[in-house]
């Protein structure tokens, strides 16, 4: 089937900026949608998001000229094409951008088209887009969420500093069971903090705002609530982080204004290993600035078979940046986020390249989302074995999770969850 137009205009996220929707229709009038999320803690190396700045419209945030590339450049490169050749048709969208890091056009123009193309060529095949998107025939295996709890950072207006607290339901035997121990424990946490009054308001991905006076103060926050839903810390369930250090970083110096304490490189490396030793952490996104590769190195050389170590900034789904973070050991693990990079495509090498090094891929919503569950579809299409939605409230993340919901059900019996057990394969690492 073959493409005959492409339509764009203006909608909404989840904080209430403006974003991209975009309509590839087919010659047969099927049509597909994409809608591009929008990250608050953007990576400098990420493709760039083309905004107005036009301080009358949206303080700066509309996406007009993003639409009107749509209309002008992308609809006509692409009318008359095959809808079935997404990597052809991302490729010639790249060349009409003709940048490394799509400036021209827009990542945020790029992305709707392309998500736009994958929906109406499942569409045009009558199948679920876990299918049509997946590489190999055998995609099957349902995700293990990462959920936040609490949400810090440039997401709460810096109350905390780290980004974000999340939790891993690592001793889960399925996707469901998994939800329902969040739930539990989401709601425990919640009356832990209304009890202490110190609950300040929902953060961007609607985890818990709280007013807590330290970092360590979280931590035993998060452990107690574990307990006290019933669970095993480390067993049953345990810690990830999001330190997003790259935002705490300046003057070659890590800051965390909230104790009051700031770190060399050296010393940071100290305190995130301590963290991992003293609490139940299994996974940690972010550790260090995303120039910081020394420390980078030495943390994975510590403690890379046992601790996921997610390259969000650093890696910024960017393949050459993943291939060299492989190449130098850097980290074990790549949080993947389509608007990071631009294209269906591209994101879905850069799956393939995290896999085939035996490291892990983390599929990761933005902190600004939509009512869109792609992702859902891209973590089961590829067998990625984890997701990272923000928290477990909101209807932009809950979405996401009922999706993979769904997906289980299309499956009938031939999904596969194998849970905490997907971070043995860590072990299997050669040692930095
Ligand atoms: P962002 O945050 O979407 O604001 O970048 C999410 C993350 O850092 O993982
Ligand atoms: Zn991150």
């Amino acid at each position: 089937m073959k493409i005959i137009n492409v339509d764009a205009y203006q909608i909404f996220d989840s904080r209430g900026l403006p974003t991209v929707e975009a309509v590839v229709e087919l010659d047969s009038g099927i049509c597909g949608v994409g809608l591009v999320p929008s990250g608050a803690s953007t990576g400098q190396f990420e493709a760039l998001e083309l905004r107005d700045g036009d301080a009358a419209r949206f303080q700066g945030k509309s996406v007009y000229q993003a639409i009107a590339n749509i209309k002008t450049e992308l609809a006509p490169a692409l009318a008359g094409k095959e809808v079935s050749q997404q990597a052809m048709l991302d490729q010639i969208m790249c060349e009409v951008d003709g940048t490394a890091n799509k400036s021209r056009l827009g990542a945020n123009a790029i992305l709707a088209v392309s998500l736009a193309i994958a929906d109406a060529n499942a569409k045009a095949q009558g199948l679920p887009l876990f299918k049509t998107l997946a590489p190999t025939c055998s995609a099957n295996l349902l995700p293990l969420p990462e959920i936040q709890l609490v949400g810090g950072g440039a997401h709460a207006q810096w109350r905390t500093d780290i980004q974000d607290f999340l939790i891993i339901v690592n001793g889960a035997k399925s996707y469901n069971d998994t939800l329902e121990v969040t739930s539990n424990i989401y709601r425990t946490a919640e009356g832990m903090l209304k009890q202490r009054g110190l609950l300040a308001g929902a953060a961007d991905e609607g985890g818990f705002w709280p007013t807590f006076d330290s970092h360590e103060a979280i931590f035993e926050f998060v452990v107690e609530a574990i307990q006290r839903a019933g669970y095993q810390p480390g067993r049953d369930v345990s810690i990830s982080l999001d330190i997003a250090a790259s935002d705490l970083y300046s003057d070659g110096q890590y800051h965390l204004p909230l104790d009051g304490k700031s770190y060399t490189s050296e010393e940071f490396l100290a305190l995130m290993l301590d963290w991992c030793e003293r609490y139940p952490v299994l996974s940690i996104e972010d550790p260090f600035a995303d120039t910081d590769f020394a420390a980078w190195k030495a943390f994975t050389r510590e403690v890379g078979d046992r601790i996921q170590i997610i390259g969000d900034d650093l890696f910024t789904t960017n393949i050459s940046r993943i291939e060299q973070g492989i190449t130098e050991k850097l980290a074990n693990s790549v949080l993947i986020k389509l608007n990071q990079i631009g294209t269906v495509s591209e994101t879905l090498k850069a799956i393939e390249v995290t896999q085939n090094a035996g490291w892990l891929p983390v599929v990761s919503a933005r902190s600004g989302e939509t009512e869109d569950a792609f992702i859902s579809h891209l973590a089961v299409a590829t067998n990625a074995g984890q997701l990272k939605v923000g928290s477990f409230t909101r209807s932009e993340r809950m979405v996401k999770w009922n999706e993979v919901i769904r997906i289980e059900r299309a499956l009938s019996g031939y999904s596969e969850f194998v849970g905490g057990s997907i971070f043995q394969q860590l072990k299997q690492l050669e040692p930095a």
